[in-house]
């Protein structure tokens, strides 16, 4: 098999994208394909997901695609079992999520559960599945989109609590894990991104999204471009030596 080029530093890798058919996923998975990696699109939304790998055949790397609700322990253990049977994964990137917005004095259990099963009980089931044959072949790398709700309290976004508290959970997982499997060759590292200019901001009114460039420093929206450099970065074969880093991509929200 080929090896890492300087110009496509991921080719003879596979790497697993959660949330794959998403607005930032599709990018995420789009850039590790220039790269040179073979790429598992996982989403709940199977017909996007398909569409998305179809969409790489002529690019000569192997893009397939998986259905799963990744809030399922045993669905994930599952279907991801059988996708590493024969090959198995060099890069996870956990990108499934999302949130959803409710005043927490209001709040029901469900929304709760929700917010917590969709954000970080994935991320545990998916690396679960994954980081065991990553230590067995000591090498692997595992990039968790986190947000900056998890670091400033959902400022950018009110009545996000549920949301917050998930993602702050996706950081402390990350941290602990980094720790955990420092000396087995996989790092583990989280970008907690700002709002990024994906399809759902267009929904903003001028005046709602006057009210957000005005709290980020920059006054720009994130572009999910540079946030799949980013990712592409952390889990290249230069980051070999940064583990347990939670990259803020805010446009200095966080200072
Ligand atoms: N877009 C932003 O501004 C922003 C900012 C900070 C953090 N994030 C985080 O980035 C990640 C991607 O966000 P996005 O904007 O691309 O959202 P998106 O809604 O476009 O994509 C999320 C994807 O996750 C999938 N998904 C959701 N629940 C799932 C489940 N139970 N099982 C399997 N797949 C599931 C959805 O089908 C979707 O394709 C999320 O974790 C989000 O919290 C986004």
């Amino acid at each position: 098999m080929t090896g890492p080029t300087s110009d496509r530093p991921l080719l003879g890798s596979r790497a697993l994208v959660t949330g794959g058919a998403g607005a930032l996923g599709s990018v995420i998975v789009d850039r590790l394909v220039g790269a040179g990696a073979d790429v598992v699109v996982v989403d709940l939304d199977g017909e996007r997901a398909a569409t998305l790998a179809a969409s790489f055949a002529d690019s000569g790397r192997v893009v397939e695609s998986v259905a799963v609700d990744l809030t399922d322990f045993d669905a994930v253990q599952e279907a991801l079992g059988a996708v590493q049977t024969e090959r198995g994964i060099d890069i996870l990137v956990n990108a499934a999520g999302g949130g959803a917005v409710a005043p927490f004095a209001e709040m029901d259990a469900a929304t709760w559960r929700t917010q917590m099963a969709r954000n970080l009980d994935s991320v545990f089931h998916v690396t679960r599945a994954v980081l065991p044959g990553m230590l067995e072949r000591g090498h692997g790398r595992i990039l968790n989109i986190a947000s900056i709700a998890a670091i400033s309290g959902g400022r950018l976004v009110r009545n996000a609590t549920a949301y917050a508290t998930a993602k702050a959970g996706v950081v402390g997982l990350t941290k602990s894990l980094a720790i955990e499997v420092a000396d087995r060759g996989v790092t583990v590292n989280a970008i907690a991104p700002g709002a990024q200019a994906t399809p759902g901001r267009d929904r903003d009114t001028p005046e709602q999204r006057a009210a957000l460039l005005d709290q980020i420093p920059t006054r720009l929206l994130g572009d999910p471009a540079h946030l799949a450099d980013a990712i592409l970065f952390l889990v290249s074969p230069a980051a070999r030596n940064v583990t347990g880093v939670i990259l803020p991509l805010d446009g200095g929200h966080s200072i």
